[in-house]
Order: C-alpha cells, then structure tokens, then sequence
C-alpha cells in the first residue's frame, strides 16, 4: 500500500499553485535569506505604503515547504502593518498551512526570514533604525535542529 504523503491539503495546495511567485520592481524593501541547514535561498520583496504592506513576491531555491510556506506569508502579510507582519512566526505559517512535518520545519524558518530581512531593508532606505534585530541564525529553538 502507498504511504500517504506526509504533507497537508493546504500546503500541496500552496506548493503546486503558489501565490505571489516574482518580482517587483518597485518593492520597498527586498530581503534574501540562506537556510544553514539545506542552503537553500529565499528572496521576498514588499511595497510598503505608510507602513502597510501592500504587496509581497518571493522567488526562491527552496524544497516544496519553502515554497509553501513563502506562497502563504505572502499571503498573510498583504494588508498588514509592519508591527503585525513581523508578529507572524514561522509555526504560525506551519499552522495556517494544516502544519509541516517536523523534518521540513526549517524551512519554514526562511519564509519568516526572508519578510524580516525585507522589512529591514525597507528601514535601511528610509533611513530608519528597524524596530528588531538582525534575523539570526539558531535563536529561534524552532526545531531542535541545531547543525
Ligand atoms: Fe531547504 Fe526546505 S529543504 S528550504
């Protein structure tokens, strides 16, 4: 008998038909992350407008989950303010998502990076200090996974 995939509805959804795959070109801020775990890369863009998101894209080089959890911040974010945009954590994508194995939730990690290191690009050119630190890698105690 086949195994039944180990993914949820949503995040096939997602990954099959993601949301907001590209550019823009006139984003406010742009952020590209790694993922020290699989070196997978995460590039989002955002247009902020009085500091509402009004748009979001990402391009990435990441697994299915990368894909599926960037599709969904993306999704979540438009609308947004800056403050209720970096309160999205990773398990809380995993969660709009039906959830993740727990093997793949570092991945996870790089779409919530990627909207942190945006939205820190977009202070830098306003010539703002952003409101948070850096994203760092392994402060996050996401998964126990620490190599
Ligand atoms: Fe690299 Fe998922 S395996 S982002």
């Amino acid at each position: 008998m086949e195994q039944p995939l180990p993914y949820s509805e949503k995040v096939m959804d997602h990954f099959t038909n993601p949301r907001n795959v590209g550019e823009l070109a006139d984003a406010s801020g742009v952020g590209t992350v790694g993922n020290p775990i699989c070196g997978d890369v995460m590039r989002m863009y955002l247009k902020i407008e009085n500091d509402i998101i009004t748009d979001a894209k990402f391009k990435t080089f990441g697994c299915g989950a990368a894909v599926a959890t960037s599709s969904m911040v993306t999704e979540m974010v438009k609308g947004k303010s800056i403050e209720e945009a970096l309160k999205i954590s990773n398990k809380a994508v995993a969660e709009a998502l039906g959830g993740l194995p727990p093997i793949k939730m570092h991945c996870s990690v790089l779409a919530e990076e990627a909207l942190r290191s945006a939205i820190m690009d977009y202070y830098k050119k306003q010539g703002k200090e952003p409101p948070f630190k850096a994203p760092e890698h392994g402060g996050h105690g996401q998964d126990g996974h620490n190599h």
